[in-house]
């Protein structure tokens, strides 16, 4: 069965809200001051522009991303579907920080076009409908040298069968159904391939994929060992000023 594009987004961002009050263990993000937060913080500072620069954290779940952006100099908004998610970010983070948070669809985020030099996303293209329109609308909010950055993870194995109906006991295993899936066409990428090819039919230029080798462990995809930025460029039009 082909579920309704708005009926998929529902169940993902259900999912998403009930999940969110245990979202920040260490299986999913580090805490301030640990070694593993000074390797995110290396890895994002990388994937980055100089600062300060406008930067849009889609799917920014409870602010991890948003916030070491913000640390790092950056003016950062981040926008997510859940609400649960959202009102976790809004409390981890302090007044002094430089974050903007409210609704959005990271599908087609919602602000005019050239509105920041860089758009960045961690453990979010999986669970995204229509990656392609994603990497288009991205590449419309950027300003001319802005970059994209998506942190990301490989299955080196097919896909498990999701249950049958019957079966499905965990929260999981009800909103990431066959159906669900069918909708989410980055959600097991065995190769950077199909990813590059998106990022350059947006118009995205320099497209290279990184290996976060000091973050080692932390992406859950099935079987992959580390997470990989993908980073492009929306080009310099020629004879334009930029911006
Ligand atoms: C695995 S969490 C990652 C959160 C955060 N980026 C991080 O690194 O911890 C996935 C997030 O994507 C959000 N999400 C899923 N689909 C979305 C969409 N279409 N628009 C905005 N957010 C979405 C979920 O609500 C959830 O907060």
């Amino acid at each position: 069965m082909i579920m309704a594009d708005d009926a998929v987004q529902k169940l993902i961002t259900s999912f998403w809200n009930q999940v969110a009050p245990g979202y920040d263990e260490p299986a999913n993000v580090a805490a301030p001051g640990t070694a593993a937060y000074a390797d995110w913080r290396e890895a994002i500072g990388s994937v980055l522009p100089g600062s300060p620069a406008e930067v849009l954290d889609v799917g920014t779940g409870t602010g991890f991303v948003a916030r070491i952006a913000a640390e790092l100099g950056h003016r950062v908004t981040g926008i997510d579907l859940s609400e649960g998610m959202l009102a976790r970010a809004r409390a981890a983070t302090g007044a002094e920080a430089s974050v903007a948070y409210r609704v959005g669809d990271a599908v087609a985020p919602p602000f005019p076009a050239t509105s920041f030099d860089a758009v960045i996303s961690r453990s979010v293209l999986w669970t995204l409908r229509k990656p392609g329109q994603a990497f288009r609308n991205w590449f419309t909010l950027l300003r001319q040298a802005g970059q994209v950055a998506v942190i990301y993870g490989l299955a080196d194995r097919p896909p498990p069968q999701s249950a049958a109906p019957e079966q499905r006991a965990g929260l999981f295993q009800r909103t990431y159904t066959d159906e669900t899936r069918a909708a989410l066409t980055a959600m097991y990428l065995d190769d950077h391939g199909p990813l590059i090819e998106l990022a350059e039919a947006a118009g995205f230029a320099d497209v290279t994929v990184r290996p976060l080798t000091r973050l080692t462990g932390w992406e859950n995809s099935p079987g992959s060992a580390l997470p990989y930025a993908l980073v492009g460029y929306r080009p310099v039009e020629p004879g334009t000023a930029r911006g």
